[in-house]
Parts: structure tokens; C-alpha cells; sequence
């Protein structure tokens, strides 16, 4: 896989709700050189239906510019990643397959894949052998550490040290497994000693680094301390696209890059809140937080709804818009489905809102 991470790459991480298409071309935009899609669930897929259109039409969505590209897997059984992966839908628009072995929530847990994977190395060795051999992409595995051998938030055992971890990592080269992308979580700070350690030991194959990149200079300061292939950046892309770049762009550019790509692509209005949420955060995370501003943001409509939302923020968002650009009848979007995680979430929203609002009456009586 060394013709993948050619010349220490940035490289945009695999996020679910994150990095879909639009996301990956506006990374592209401002430098990333490899990107993966989200972790899909092989199982789920599989069994996806029309009515779940959405999970195929949201994660699948490909163009020839967005090339390096990996497609992460997550499951446990060889049998349906294999199967997914050989779809014909991938063929020629994939460069290599990642298995996911670095995923600590709840419901990977519950199922056994993500880094539960890495509680049984047998397991992992066997399932990483099956899917090299069955599947006409290289195999890379995206891994997490953990320093005390104690996830909090899995409360899970995985590897307790470098060794460990190593070790594993020894066992997946020699079944197949040609490149890694070490995550150096370490009690929620990258360990970035322990990557290092990880590159000496593999110098022939690609180490991809990552954790705790959030700005351009951690490109080349997570390089000079660990010689790394590439460098992973995930929450920090999300919240600062631009960060792929050594020039810094205005939020209001920024904004306006990912709507430009995301509307020409048609993404779902959920979808695009979710990202215009994350690029401010990049600029008032807690003000943001704490604010109904979040609440108001998931009931804009619309892109001139959305740019008037932008240009209240204290301080302002400055949007650039030319209605000509996009004509208006396109600035509404049916949703392809409305997942019932959906609308939970937004029911969770309005309720937050009318508290909020509550709140504020409450407080300008009082005051
Ligand atoms: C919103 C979000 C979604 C994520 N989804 C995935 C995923 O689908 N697959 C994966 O391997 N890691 C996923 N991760 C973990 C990131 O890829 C990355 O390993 C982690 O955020 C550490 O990198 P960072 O410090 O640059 O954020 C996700 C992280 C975030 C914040």
C-alpha cells in the first residue's frame, strides 16, 4: 500500500455522520490526500433495504477526484465483509479495504467488532487472513492503544502495552494486513512516543499516525517526532476543514466551500446541519454548547434560512451567497428517509429549544 500514503500524507479520518462524501471533497479541497469513507457495518448493510436507502445513498456515494479512497469495514465474521466488499458497486472506485478495530462505543462492544476485536488475537488474525485472502484490495487495519490496559469508555481489556499491541500487530502483517493506522489514545491524549515506537518496529510496510491533530503544524510535528507515513486528522477536520492547509481560511469561506459541494450533491438537510454544527464549533465550542444557537441551527429549513441563522451569531458568520449559484428551487431537500435515530434526535432538539426559551421568559421576568 505504500503507493496509497506516497510521500507522508494528510489524511482524513474515517468518521460516521462525518466523513461522507461532500466532507471528503471539501478535505480534498484544502489538501488531505487519502481519505476513508465512515466505518461501514457489513452486516447492516447487508441487510439494508430500500427503505434504509439512506445508509447506502449517504456512505456510497463516490466520485474519481476523491481517489486515494479506503473503505472501512466493521463486523466480526469474514463471511459478510467478504460479501460486502465484493459488491460490484466498489469496483474501481475503492483503493483498499480497513478493517475497524479501534471503535470503543457500546453497540460495536455489544457485537463484538470495533476494538473488541483486539480482546481476542486469534480471533483477529483469523477473520484479518479470511478477508485478505477473499477480497481484491489490500487490507489495512485501523487500531486503537490504550495505555493502562483499561478503556473507560468501553470498560473493556485491550492491549496494556506498546508490546502488546505490537505483537498483535506483528501477527496481522504476516497474514495479509499491509498497512496500519495507529489511533495513540491514551486516556484521551495521544501517546504519540508509542506510535513512534509502533513506526521503528514497521519500517517496511505504512504506519499512518494518529490523535490529537488540530492544526496544520501537527502534520509535520507528529512526522518529525514519530517518521510516520501519513498523519490522520478527525474531530479536528470536522471542526476546522482548513486545517489539511498551512493558510488559514475564514469560517464564512469555509462554510461556504462545503455548502457549494454539499448542495451540488444533493445531501440530505440533516446531514449538512450536522456539519455547519461542527465548523462553528471549531470557533465558539462552548458558547455554542451551551447556547438555544444549536437548537435554532436544526430548524433552519433552507439555504437562506441558514445563511440568516450564520449572520445572527454573535459574532456574525458572513456567508457569501449568490442566490444564482444555487438556484432556490433547489435549497430545499426532500430527506431520501428519516431514520427514527433521526427523529428522536430532533424531537430531543425541540424539546431542549422550548426549555431554553422557557428559561429565557423565566430570567426577563425575574430580571
Ligand atoms: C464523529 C466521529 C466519528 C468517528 N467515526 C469513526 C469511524 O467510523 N471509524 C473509525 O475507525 N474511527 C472513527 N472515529 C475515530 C476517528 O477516526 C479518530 O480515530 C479519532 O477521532 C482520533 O483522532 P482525532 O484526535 O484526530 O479526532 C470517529 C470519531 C469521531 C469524532
Amino acid at each position: 500500500m505504500n503507493h496509497i500514503y506516497a510521500g507522508q500524507s494528510k489524511v482524513l479520518a474515517p468518521l460516521v455522520g462525518g466523513s461522507d462524501l461532500s466532507f471528503r471533497l471539501l478535505s480534498r479541497k484544502y489538501g488531505a490526500q487519502v481519505t476513508f469513507t465512515e466505518m461501514c457495518i457489513s452486516e447492516y448493510y447487508l441487510r439494508a433495504s430500500d427503505k434504509t436507502v439512506r445508509y447506502k445513498k449517504y456512505t456510497f456515494e463516490f466520485d474519481p477526484t476523491d481517489r486515494p479512497l479506503l473503505l472501512q469495514v466493521a463486523g466480526n465474521r469474514p463471511g459478510p465483509i467478504i460479501e460486502m466488499v465484493n459488491q460490484d458497486m466498489f469496483k474501481g472506485k475503492i483503493d483498499a479495504v480497513d478493517l475497524n478495530c479501534g471503535c470503543p462505543q457500546g453497540f460495536a462492544l455489544e457485537k463484538n467488532y470495533g476494538c473488541a476485536l483486539l480482546k481476542d488475537p486469534d480471533h483477529l488474525v483469523n477473520l484479518c487472513k479470511e478477508i485478505a485472502q477473499n477480497i481484491p484490495y489490500p487490507l489495512s487495519v485501523k487500531l486503537r492503544l490504550e495505555g493502562n490496559g483499561f478503556s473507560r469508555s468501553t470498560r473493556l481489556i485491550i492491549p496494556d502495552s506498546v508490546e502488546h499491541t505490537i505483537e498483535i500487530m506483528m501477527r496481522l502483517k504476516e497474514v495479509g494486513v499491509r498497512a496500519f493506522t495507529v489511533h495513540g489514545d491514551k486516556r484521551g491524549l495521544a501517546d504519540w512516543d508509542a506510535i513512534k515506537k509502533i513506526r521503528e518496529t514497521f519500517p517496511d510496510i505504512p504506519i499512518i499516525g494518529n490523535g490529537n491533530v488540530g492544526s496544520h503544524g501537527d502534520f509535520q510535528s507528529m512526522i518529525d517526532h514519530t517518521g510516520v507515513d501519513g498523519v490522520m486528522a478527525g474531530y479536528g477536520a470536522l471542526i476546522k476543514p482548513c486545517l489539511f492547509q498551512s493558510e488559514e481560511i475564514d469560517i464564512g469561506q469555509m462554510v461556504r466551500d462545503y455548502l457549494l459541494i454539499a448542495v451540488g450533491h444533493e445531501n440530505d438537510w440533516i446531514d449538512i446541519q450536522r456539519h455547519i454544527q461542527w465548523i462553528i464549533k471549531g470557533k465558539s465550542t462552548l458558547i455554542f454548547e451551551l447556547s438555544m444557537q444549536k437548537a435554532e441551527l436544526f430548524t433552519t429549513k433552507n439555504i437562506p434560512e441558514l445563511i440568516s441563522f450564520l449572520r445572527g451569531l454573535t459574532p456574525p458568520i458572513h456567508v457569501e451567497w449568490n442566490p444564482e449559484e444555487i438556484p432556490m428551487d433547489r435549497t430545499t431537500y426532500p430527506r431520501q428517509s428519516v431514520s427514527a435515530k433521526d427523529k428522536r434526535k430532533e424531537k430531543k432538539l425541540a424539546e431542549k429549544r422550548e426549555k431554553l426559551l422557557q428559561r429565557e421568559k423565566f430570567q426577563d421576568k425575574g430580571s
